[in-house]
């Protein structure tokens, strides 16, 4: 792939109602070594033919990743999985039956097939089946696995509409599919299984007790600064940042949160910045009540719910597209109500504190 523009054409594909010569157009390109981004029920993909090395490599180029950061191979369903890896270790069986397809990634021993670049030198392979129609219908018609990160430019959100990636994406690469936002918001849970003890490297919609209901043990928690062997080369690079300075809304209570998070606001305004706010209906109120007692004129505050106060779900769904929407409104402060660290919210959390940190400095 050159860096010269190309035309990015937009496959509609409403739930229901999809474009099938549209998606046959686009799996075909794919095969023949474009890249394709498609959604999938975590965030969308920018897929590559991964038995094509040249393929997966303008992967690396027109995202702007590092070339030691791996990517994860996608499969129309599981049937597939041992056409791409090694073998399946025991541990790994309940979990491809209980999650695959869904929001579970398995890094486990790679297969030959595979382009060497897809592993990016690791001799393990992370494996993935989208439980998303749009997905499942591309995958099938490309026929080959397909190798995708996360469509959107390296160091920004990952994509959770297609707008998304046609801000990141457009000019860049022939195909789009549009499937509409996606449902969970968050990426994939990334689960190592080649060892002994499963290993997290990365918190999604599929939760650590959930793992430890469906094999029986307990994953361990990847510390990603560990001493040795990286495990998980993502682990180590700048993730899911705004460009503006994220803060965070904290406390005990739910309640507290909320009042934390409106006090962050006022300060922020009153120190003269520009503050969007992504945080509870709640939250808002209290913003909002602010803003009655604030002197005339402007108030440089951009508000978005994610309703109740406890909704993880619409919380994590939402998440990367409020931070793509705050920063296009031109906010230097972003101020994020946070969630407890249970379930999901979990999750939410890790992407959340990624944004924040790392700022100073900078
Ligand atoms: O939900 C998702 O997982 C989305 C959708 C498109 O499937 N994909 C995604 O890909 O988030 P990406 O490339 O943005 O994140 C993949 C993560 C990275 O942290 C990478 O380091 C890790 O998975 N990974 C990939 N292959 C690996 C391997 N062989 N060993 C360890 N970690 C691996
Ligand atoms: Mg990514």
């Amino acid at each position: 792939m050159t860096g010269e523009p190309v035309e990015t054409r937009l496959i509609r594909a409403p739930r229901g109602a999809m474009d099938l010569a549209g998606l046959r157009l686009a799996a075909d390109a794919l095969v023949a070594g474009k890249l394709v981004a498609f959604p999938t029920e975590t965030v969308y993909g920018l897929g590559a033919n991964a038995l094509d090395e040249e393929a997966v490599l303008s992967i690396y180029k027109v995202k702007g990743r590092p070339g030691d950061n791996p990517l994860i191979v996608h499969l129309a369903h599981t049937g597939l999985i041992p056409t791409v890896v090694a073998d399946i270790p025991p541990m790994a069986v309940p979990l491809i039956e209980r999650f695959m397809p869904g929001p579970l990634t398995l890094v486990m021993r790679r297969g030959p097939s595979i382009a060497s670049a897809v592993s990016a030198g690791l001799d393990t392979v992370a494996v993935r089946c989208p439980s998303h129609p749009v997905a499942q219908a591309f995958l099938s018609m490309a026929g080959v696995p397909v190798a995708a990160p996360s469509a959107n430019l390296s160091g920004r959100p990952s994509p959770t509409h297609a707008r998304h990636v046609m801000e990141d994406m457009g000019g860049k690469i022939p195909f789009v599919i549009d499937g509409g936002a996606c449902e969970v918001g968050l990426e994939s849970t990334v689960l190592d299984v080649t060892g002994d003890v499963p290993v997290l490297l990365r918190p999604g919609a599929v939760t650590a007790d959930q793992i430890r209901e469906a094999c029986g043990v307990t994953p361990r928690r990847s510390s990603g600064t560990a001493q040795g062997p990286v495990r998980s080369p993502g682990m180590k690079y700048r993730h899911y940042a705004p460009r503006a300075t994220v803060l965070v809304g904290v406390g005990r209570s739910l309640a507290a949160r909320a009042r934390h998070t409106a006090e962050l606001v006022q300060e922020e305004v009153a120190a003269g910045h520009r503050v969007g706010v992504f945080a509870s209906a709640r939250a808002i109120l209290l913003i909002r009540e602010m803003q009655k007692t604030a002197p005339e004129g402007e108030w440089p505050v951009r508000l978005i719910s994610y309703g109740e106060l406890d909704d993880s779900v619409q919380a994590s769904a939402r998440l990367f597209d409020a931070f793509r929407t705050l920063d296009a409104s031109g906010v230097d402060r972003i101020v994020v109500q946070s969630l407890p660290e249970k379930g999901l919210g979990v999750a939410y959390m890790n992407r959340v504190h990624k944004a924040s940190a790392h700022k100073t400095g900078e």
